[in-house]
């Protein structure tokens, strides 16, 4: 039979629709130039006729127990994945280079495989490599099964022969499939190899975890594509040169994906932060003008984190705004705000802002803190101490309510802090707390600041 002729397409590298013409703009998800020739082998006909009908089940007849569930002991990344791998889920781990996620993964194999055999897939890295590092970090399992096979196919008839109980993918980008004519890497091969790996997962009911690179942009290269195809994705985060870690759902489909699980780079691996706030309030500066303390809700969990902020007379020209842990269109707003509901204009002033301990920040209930962080650093007086600020502040200097006040009292309560200025309109619901700490409502950011700030 002639060799079936490869087909040209066009593959949208953000949203993966095909065309078969070249065109500027992708019409399905609007993006523009991002439009990738790539080649497909048409199916042949022998391969078509052995298609048959599909039998469709009774969802009755079908079983599916999320519950039973795979997990080491790690909950910090047990509980992003809502409660450890559901069996036959694809899993995809992503976050920038050098950030941790073979590190992490590692350690989680030899977690598991104390139960169950575990295969580790690496084109990046060589056995050797990957020994050391598993030396390092005490990972020494007999049931820890390593490879350098980057085939798809082969891939899969190993899996098929050994039947693993987890198997690791590190990268998916240095994958290929030999039924694909194209490079690692690149859109087609993405796919494909995403494709079978998700196919044989749900198959033999293995969970498959890839380790995805990002781009300079930061998004998952190959992007959205990968995205839809996957079960689970998640984002390893955090300043290379501070040592904590944040690992964050963005998509779950068997669990939610507020929860965050933090970890710090150690000598030897990561560890788990199970009490966030005393760590990240460690080294705070007492009796400093420009630093406030704030509680936010990262998924379900409450913890404290320091905001710092200095203000110094502009030198030349126009004034600096740097944020780092939070947006900086709000610490704009928040300075517009200063200015003309409080008096406070930083007009001549360069703005600094942190968030102690390398955490980001988009939660509104950081607002109110960072305000009085902007100010206290302005005028030079102190945030009265031992005690804790939340709060979203308003365009027209109102400070709003915020959700889940309860947990956050309670956490500073927790750490045995004093005080607690608090939006007026969750005053309601924290009755309860008033025997163990000072509640402090406001409702203006003037009054915030007239309650906030001592001499
Ligand atoms: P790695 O897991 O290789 O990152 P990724 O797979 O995301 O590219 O982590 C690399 C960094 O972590 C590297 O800078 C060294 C550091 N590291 C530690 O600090 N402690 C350790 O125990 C290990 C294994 C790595
Ligand atoms: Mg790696």
């Amino acid at each position: 039979m002639a060799k079936a002729q490869t087909k040209i397409v066009y593959v949208c590298s953000s949203c993966g629709m095909d065309y078969l013409k070249w065109a500027g703009k992708c019409e399905a998800c609007g993006e523009w130039n991002t439009m990738k020739e790539m080649s497909i082998k048409p199916q042949t006909r022998t391969e078509k006729r052995t298609v048959s009908t599909a039998k469709p089940q009774s969802l009755t007849a079908i079983k599916a127990d999320f519950n039973k569930r795979l997990s080491g002991d790690m909950d910090e990344f047990d509980r992003v994945l809502g409660g450890g791998f559901v069996a036959g889920s694809v899993v995809l781990l992503s976050g920038d280079p050098g950030i941790g996620k073979s590190t992490l993964l590692l350690q989680i194999c030899g977690q598991i495989s104390a139960k169950q055999k575990v295969i580790y897939f690496s084109g990046e890295e060589s056995a050797e490599q990957i020994k050391l590092r598993a030396e390092r970090l005490k990972v020494n399992s007999n049931n820890l099964f390593f490879s350098g096979e980057t085939e798809t196919g082969k891939i899969i008839s190993t899996l098929e022969k050994e039947k693993p109980g987890l198997v690791i993918i590190d990268s998916i980008q240095t994958m290929f499939s030999a039924n694909v004519d194209t490079t690692p890497g690149s859109m087609t091969q993405l796919r494909e190899s995403t494709l079978n790996f998700t196919e044989v997962a749900k198959r033999m009911g293995i969970p498959i975890l890839l380790i995805g690179h990002v781009t300079k942009e930061g998004t998952v290269a190959g992007p959205r594509m990968l995205e839809h195809m996957v079960d689970v994705m998640l984002y390893l985060e955090g300043d290379r040169y501070q040592s904590y870690r944040i690992l964050r759902g963005v998509k779950n489909r068997f669990g939610s994906t507020n929860e965050t699980g933090i970890f710090e780079m150690t000598g030897d691996g990561l560890k788990e932060v199970k009490n966030p706030s005393g760590v990240f309030l460690e080294e705070r500066a007492q009796k400093e003008p420009g630093t406030a303390i704030t509680a936010v809700i990262e998924g379900t969990r409450p913890f404290l984190v320091e905001v710092q902020a200095l203000s110094s007379r502009t030198v030349f020209g126009y004034p600096k705004r740097t944020a780092s842990g939070i947006d900086i269109n709000r610490l704009h707003v928040l300075l517009a705000v200063l200015s003309r509901k409080a008096n406070l204009g930083m007009e001549s002033h360069d703005v600094y802002v942190n968030v102690v301990g390398g955490m980001k920040i988009s939660e509104p209930a950081v607002d109110l803190a960072l305000l009085i962080a902007c100010a206290s650093s302005f005028t030079q007086k102190e945030v009265l101490a031992d005690t804790v600020i939340f709060g979203e502040v308003g365009l027209s200097g109102e400070v709003r309510s915020v959700n889940q006040v309860d947990k956050r009292v309670a956490e500073i309560i927790k750490l045995g802090f004093k005080k607690v200025i608090v939006p007026k309109a969750n005053l309601s619901m924290l009755k309860t707390f008033d025997q163990k700490i000072k509640i402090i409502p406001v409702q203006s950011v003037s009054n915030a600041l007239k309650q906030a700030l001592v001499k």
